[in-house]
């Protein structure tokens, strides 16, 4: 049987992409934040995940304005990286699993969630750079990825309940499936984060570490936490957070923290990545 083994919450800051791709990581400004995640990519390599699930954000790259699913899933065998402005970055193509993707996108529908069915798209640095951060400068990704993109970028987004229930929708799926599969969910965005506007730069540290907090200890209290709060407190783009209760919703209630990492400034947002796992699994 396939299962959830662990989550990733991890910021998807896209100059944190371009670092990487032009070879800045040793400077001065970026070194701090990468050493931050070298103990992160130790940890995906022991956990060596045959699948990822990762719950991101297009930003108007591949949908537009025209087109806003709420939840949606792709389905394709690939899905290049997007030309956002300065060309795709030089990263692998993310491989699919239509089997894997079909069997969650039927088992989401029929536990009354309505994804939109994505046959063909690229992927911007909402997926790609986790991805990067998670599994380091490499020649393929180490497994398929199902690109799970949600709307957080016109209002309404959903709320972090029904985030939290489609985790729950996702756990169950998973833990249906018939083939030994070894799961981790990402899910991607955040922190703080304004980058318009008057309140452009705005960073809150305390409410991203007590989010962080909340996250792994009394996830449906954190769930729970309404829009206007994350935009109010941590600026209007913190609002990506609502992604990461999908995630913790697909682990269990006493997952453990097996690492945390929090860094400001990358770009003028505040960075943070957790790794929670589901009790039975060990990293060193
Ligand atoms: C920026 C863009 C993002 O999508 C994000 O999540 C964080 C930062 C930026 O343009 O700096
Ligand atoms: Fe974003």
């Amino acid at each position: 049987m396939a299962k959830i083994i662990a989550g990733v919450g991890c910021s998807h800051v896209p100059a944190i992409g371009a670092a990487i791709d032009l070879g800045k990581t040793e400077e001065d400004y970026w070194k701090p934040l990468f050493k931050g995640f070298e103990r992160s990519k130790e940890i995906m390599k022991q956990l060596n995940p045959d699948i990822v699930i990762e719950i991101y954000n297009d930003h108007g790259t591949a949908f537009s304005l025209q087109y806003i699913p709420t939840f949606s899933i792709g389905l394709a065998p690939e899905f290049p990286a997007a030309d956002e402005g300065w060309g795709p970055r030089a990263v692998p193509t993310v491989k699919g699993d239509p089997d894997f993707g079909w069997y969650l996108a039927e088992s989401l529908i029929l536990s009354d969630f309505d994804m939109t069915m994505i046959n063909e798209m690229e992927v911007d640095h909402g997926l790609t750079v986790p991805l990067s951060l998670m599994f380091g400068q490499v020649k393929e990704w180490p497994c398929p990825v199902i690109p799970m993109p949600i709307n957080v970028v016109t209002y309404p987004p959903p709320s972090g309940k029904r985030c939290f229930a489609l985790g729950r929708a996702i756990r169950k799926a998973v833990q249906e499936y018939p083939k030994d599969l070894r799961v981790v969910v990402f899910g991607t965005g955040g922190m703080s984060h304004q980058i318009h506007g008057e309140r452009c730069g705005l960073i809150n540290s305390d409410f991203d570490k007590k989010f962080l907090d909340m996250l792994t200890q009394d996830p449906q209290a954190a769930a729970a936490i309404p829009h206007k709060q994350y935009v109010t407190e941590a600026g209007a783009e913190s609002i990506e957070l609502v992604m990461w209760h999908i995630m913790r919703g697909a682990l269990d209630d006493d997952a453990k923290e097996a690492y945390r990492f929090y860094h400001v400034p990358a770009s003028n947002t505040a960075v943070g990545n957790i790794i929670l796992v589901n009790p039975g699994v060990e990293v060193k």
